[in-house]
């Protein structure tokens, strides 16, 4: 891949039946590796709040934060698409509010698109983020944002208002949604559905493309693994090995060595 990833390259690769490639990042050299691997979409998620800021959930995350962390992926990603992510309160509170918020991320940080939870209830929103000139992501089935109206973080299953929701996202102007936490046969009949591509975490292999948080897909997360994860690698057991031979290395008088010495 070596253009730059577009709104009209993800439709494309639905139509084409080429699935679509979307990872979390939230800082530059994260975000390089990312691009580097030639995944189409970073995502700076709120799952920040979690990943890298160790709260429980994703809402004490702020617009400021969401903004200062899109700025630092953005220089990283050369070609990837980068979609900032609307923290909890950044677009509930009133439609010319979510505008202004959504404008920030383009003018300050540099992203390409916004992304935002919710599906009917929504509607309005997405409207007019888009009719500003704003590409929307929008964000269906389990949203964390709303963990205590959910009653926890629980697979959604009722598949006519799923069904209902992504129609309206697409209706509404969004360009691509994502579908958290869906039992696998109603992820494949919205994407079956929709026309803008669907991308899947937790939601099975028939999304047009899938997505997880970096953190996780690294092993750098030690609190809960969920069940749609799959960990490619364990890197903080070999971070933490080799913390540990640097504080052996220190103490015995090994590093540093000739080599690393003037
Ligand atoms: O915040 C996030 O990282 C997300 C993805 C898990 C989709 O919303």
């Amino acid at each position: 891949m070596s253009t730059p990833v577009t709104v009209t390259t993800l439709y494309r690769m639905k139509q084409q039946g080429e699935k679509i490639t979307a990872l979390t990042a939230y800082d530059f050299p994260f975000a390089k590796m990312v691009d580097d691997a030639g995944i189409h979409i970073i995502l700076v998620g709120d799952s920040l709040g979690m990943v890298v800021q160790g709260e429980t959930s994703t809402l004490p995350v702020t617009m400021d934060e969401m903004i200062y962390h899109t700025r630092l992926v953005r220089k990283g990603a050369a070609n990837a698409m980068v979609i900032g992510d609307m923290p909890f309160m950044s677009y509930q509170t009133g439609v010319a509010q979510a505008v202004a918020n959504a404008g920030r991320f383009l003018k300050e940080a540099g992203a390409t698109a916004v992304k935002l939870e919710g599906g009917a209830g929504v509607v309005a929103t997405i409207e007019a983020i888009t009719a500003a000139g704003i590409p929307v992501q929008a964000h269906i089935g389990l949203t964390p944002q709303s963990v205590h109206q959910m009653g926890g973080y629980k697979v959604q299953r009722d598949e006519d208002r799923l069904l209902e929701d992504a129609r309206k996202v697409e209706a509404a102007g969004a360009f691509s949604v994502i579908l958290e936490g869906i039992p696998s046969p109603i992820a494949a009949k919205i994407t079956q559905t929709l026309k803008i591509p669907t991308i899947g975490i937790g939601a099975g292999s028939d999304c047009d493309g899938q997505i997880l948080v970096l953190h996780d897909l690294l092993g750098l997360n030690e609190r809960h693994v969920p069940k749609f994860v799959k960990q490619y690698v364990k890197l903080s057991t070999a971070a933490k090995e080799a913390l540990s031979t640097y504080k052996q290395e220190v103490q015995q008088g090994v590093f540093p060595g000739e080599e690393h010495s003037y």
